[in-house]
């Protein structure tokens, strides 16, 4: 079975300024050689100069979501077009926070990854579930019937990762056990093979949720897991490279 290049993206969130750069360019610097990509997300207003500071690294600039048209009568929102315009090459699609605090569905998190490709980006779609749907016995359903609704037809032989994050795990310290982290990997792998066939072996599945230097090598090298997406340890260089040189 081929083997995906295992991904490694930093979520900043709504985290950093224009004097953050120079903690980029030292991730940047401590991450050549590593046999991962690495990806760093920040708000949209640091693509373009984060991809300047960056430019000759191999690092990559992404954005963390995307308006689902390319342009229009949409106050306050940013097209997928725009972001790569501005240098991303990835951008994140469905997070947990956006599904919950923006009211974003599947159907919303497909449209959006359809513009993304349009756009020439690469989607790193998020899925997980809640706590209660854990404790309810319902998580691999709830996910994998998130991959089924919010990965459009149109990533079949494109570039794309999925990223679990279970909600109850995200800026909370508490990561699922790695026989869990194994499990949903495992289901989400079947699904993306039942959508996309046997080509689709060469996405990562991200996990995300409280990543750490201290429990990196665990879980990137648990079954499935092809990368993290790390949202807190991703802000600081030391811990994001601790995370980075686990792999
Ligand atoms: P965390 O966030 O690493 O701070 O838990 C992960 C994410 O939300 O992508």
């Amino acid at each position: 079975m081929v083997q995906p290049t295992p991904l490694i993206a930093g979520n900043w969130k709504m985290n950093g300024l224009r004097a953050s750069l120079p903690e980029a360019r030292a991730i940047a610097d401590g991450c050549a050689g590593s046999r991962a990509r690495v990806a760093i997300c920040p708000p949209s207003l640091l693509i373009h100069e984060m991809c300047e500071e960056l430019a000759g690294t191999s690092v990559l600039v992404g954005g963390q979501d995307a308006h689902w048209e390319t342009s229009g009568a949409f106050t306050g929102e940013i097209s997928a077009q725009m972001l790569a315009d501005a240098g991303a090459r990835l951008v994140i699609l469905g997070h947990s926070e956006r599904r919950a605090g923006c009211g974003e569905t599947d159907a919303i998190v497909a449209r959006k990854a359809q513009a993304a490709l349009a756009a020439g980006l690469e989607p790193i779609v998020c899925v997980g579930e809640t706590l209660e749907q854990r404790q309810a016995g319902e998580a691999l359903a709830v996910v994998t019937g998130q991959v089924r609704g919010s990965l459009p037809a149109e990533l079949a032989g494109r570039a794309f990762s999925v990223a679990y994050e279970p909600v109850w795990a995200i800026g909370t310290g508490l990561t699922p056990t790695t026989a869990e982290i194994e499990e949903m990997h495992r289901a989400i792998r079947a699904t993306l093979t039942e959508l996309f066939g046997p080509a689709s072996d060469t996405a990562p599945i991200l996990y995300g949720g409280s990543v750490k230097p201290a429990n990196a090598a665990e879980i990137l090298y648990a079954a499935e897991v092809g990368g993290a997406l790390v949202g807190g340890a991703s802000l600081k260089a030391d811990d994001f490279l601790g995370i980075i040189r686990a792999l």
